[in-house]
């Protein structure tokens, strides 16, 4: 076995995905037979300092005091991935520095003690305000943030941020790098120099998504579905209820720490059931995950929608997938908004094995269609059943789509 190996220096801003990212290309990594460690700085501080650290004016760089603690806690967190990178160096082995890195002089302190052409930098860009939003949220909520209101550890978090920014330089001097964009899974820009190690496996992970376990369900039975009426916003019906607890008793023993659903009450109830069983879960209504819009044809059965609007069945039959209802979508005029709410999925669903999605027939089809290769004009028919599930895994050497039944 040859001795290969590489520090990976991630750069970035605060709630870039930087953190959701090391921990998925850790995993890619060490399932490829490399030994690959995490450095976090933040954790570091978290575990050593006795005092609350996570107050605003502890970034803010006039801070002498608190900028000096934070760099001797990078180096200290550097050492750890030196030693970790040189302890038995006969292995294939990747150290992860995982802070925010964005000042030029940091990455200096850095590159001095590092052999450069081992080190390969990753920037993390993501200028969604949506989606920083909902992450700043999501992060608010650990304990690290416990005593004071969720209001002001907005507020807080975002002050620290802007210190960030003040001292941002993006890469731009470094021997290699790469910049990503870690919404849409893109590459932005690179800089890089043959030879480094693992750098095809790094550059590919990067632009594909890598999911362990996500979990696609359709909601449960409605009274609208016991009538063939298509849209609405309809209950579930008493033996949807019951399904919904099938699946609750199903997943009770997975960690489902989120459930995405459409902002239609059917997802939602049916989620409930779930999040019932569960001891730490949230549901997190997605709009994007709105059944498709039947315009004109909303609330109808399909048998009245042939008798009475026959043009609309035909028309409907010979091309379902751009086909648009009056007044309303079809599967073609969902893509933008399907895709953006994968996107934000998968950006939300960080630390977490088991992302579970509880979505609606057509959106399910275009959810599936995402990850899996399928001609259009063949999407509208894939089989959406409700008492089954799609459970699906994602990594670079392999896609498992496998249909499950629960209950
Ligand atoms: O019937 C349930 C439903 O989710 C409707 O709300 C929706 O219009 C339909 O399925 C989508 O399936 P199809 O495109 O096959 O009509």
């Amino acid at each position: 076995m040859t001795n290969e190996f590489l520090y990976v220096i991630m750069v970035g801003l605060p709630a870039r995905g930087k953190s959701t990212l090391t921990g998925k290309l850790s995993e890619s990594l060490r399932r490829d037979g490399i030994s690959t460690g995490i450095f976090n700085n933040g954790d570091l501080r978290r575990r050593l300092s006795k005092e609350n650290t996570s107050y605003p004016e502890f970034f803010n760089p006039k801070n002498k005091a608190a900028a000096a603690l934070r760099e001797r806690y990078a180096i200290m967190n550097l050492n750890h991935a030196k030693a970790f990178i040189e302890r038995g160096r006969r292995r294939k082995k990747v150290a992860i520095i995982d802070a925010a890195n964005v000042s030029a002089k940091r990455r200096r302190m850095l590159l001095s003690a590092l052999p450069e052409d081992r080190v390969l930098f990753i920037e993390c860009i993501n200028n969604d305000e949506e989606i920083i939003e909902a992450n700043i949220r999501y992060k608010v909520d650990t304990p690290e943030f416990a005593n004071i209101t969720k209001k002001a550890a907005i507020a807080g978090f975002k002050k620290r941020i802007s210190y960030y920014e003040g001292i941002y330089r993006p890469l731009h001097r470094e021997q290699s790098f790469i910049k990503v964009d870690t919404f849409n899974y893109r590459i932005l820009s690179q800089k890089v120099n043959g030879g480094m190690p693992f750098l095809d496996r790094i550059r590919d992970f990067l632009v594909t998504p890598f999911i362990k376990n996500l979990y696609l369900i359709r909601h449960a039975e409605t009274f609208f579905n016991l009538r063939d009426r298509i849209g609405g916003n309809s209950r579930l019906t008493p033996d949807g209820l019951a399904q919904a607890r099938g699946l609750a008793r199903h997943f009770a023993n997975r960690k489902i720490p989120l459930i995405f659903t459409s902002a239609l009450q059917r997802t939602i109830q049916t989620s409930k059931a779930i999040k019932e069983a569960q001891q730490d879960c949230r549901i997190l209504p997605f709009p994007e995950f709105n059944e498709i819009n039947g315009g004109v044809c909303e609330g109808m059965s399909y048998m009245e929608i042939r008798e009475t609007m026959p043009e609309v069945a035909e028309s409907r039959k010979r091309n379902k997938y751009y086909y648009v209802y009056p007044g309303g979508e079809g599967y073609v005029s969902m893509e933008e908004r399907i895709e953006r709410g994968i996107k934000k999925v998968l950006y939300l669903s960080k630390y977490s094995d088991n992302i579970m999605i509880v979505g609606h027939r057509a959106v399910n089809r275009m959810i599936l269609s995402y990850f899996v290769y399928k001609r259009r004009e063949d999407v509208p028919y894939i089989y959406i059943p409700q008492d089954r599930y799609y459970h699906i895994r994602i990594s670079q050497n392999k896609k498992v789509f496998e249909l499950k039944k629960f209950g």
